[in-house]
């Protein structure tokens, strides 16, 4: 069965720097699959088995964009990071409700995932990727290509930052 997808990746989401952009096409797939299961009544098992990977992924993604602003020292790191905070809260307390009798994840709570990553990668994360670039950085491009690597190698990449 195809399903109509939620989110369409475009490139006009780009925010110009690489690492950055290709995680954001993995949340934006993640959240399509996460759709596919809802839509096709895959059950709650397996829904919340996306969702899981869903918020650890945004996890990882979100430490990344944090490092890349405290390296270059963008001024709107604090408001940033607090985005992101409040947004994991918000999947925290969701995957503790989901935990619940009864509790399933609805089409609401999707679209209110894609507008909050529409409107965050839109202006945030553009706002952040215009600093970059005038940091003239170009050498961290390859050094966070290095350190997303060992991200995935290893599990105590984040002792270091
Ligand atoms: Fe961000």
């Amino acid at each position: 069965m195809t399903t109509a997808q939620l989110f369409t990746w475009s490139d006009s989401f780009n925010v110009g720097i690489q690492e950055v952009d290709e995680q954001h096409q993995v949340l934006v797939s993640l959240l399509n699959q996460l759709h596919e299961a809802i839509t096709e009544h895959r059950g709650k098992a397996a829904s919340r088995e996306i969702l899981d990977r869903l918020a650890e992924y945004t996890r990882t993604h979100f430490l990344l964009e944090e490092s890349l602003m405290r390296l270059t020292h963008y001024p709107g790191f604090d408001l940033h990071k607090q985005q992101h905070e409040d947004l994991m809260k918000q999947v925290q307390d969701l995957q503790h409700k989901l935990n619940d009798e009864g509790v399933t994840i609805t089409f609401e709570l999707l679209q209110f995932l894609k507008g909050w990553l529409t409107t965050h990668i839109n202006e945030s994360d553009k706002r952040f990727g215009a600093h970059f670039k005038t940091a003239g950085l170009e050498k961290y491009t390859t050094w966070t290509k290095e350190v997303e690597t060992t991200m995935k190698k290893k599990k105590w990449w984040w002792k270091f930052w």
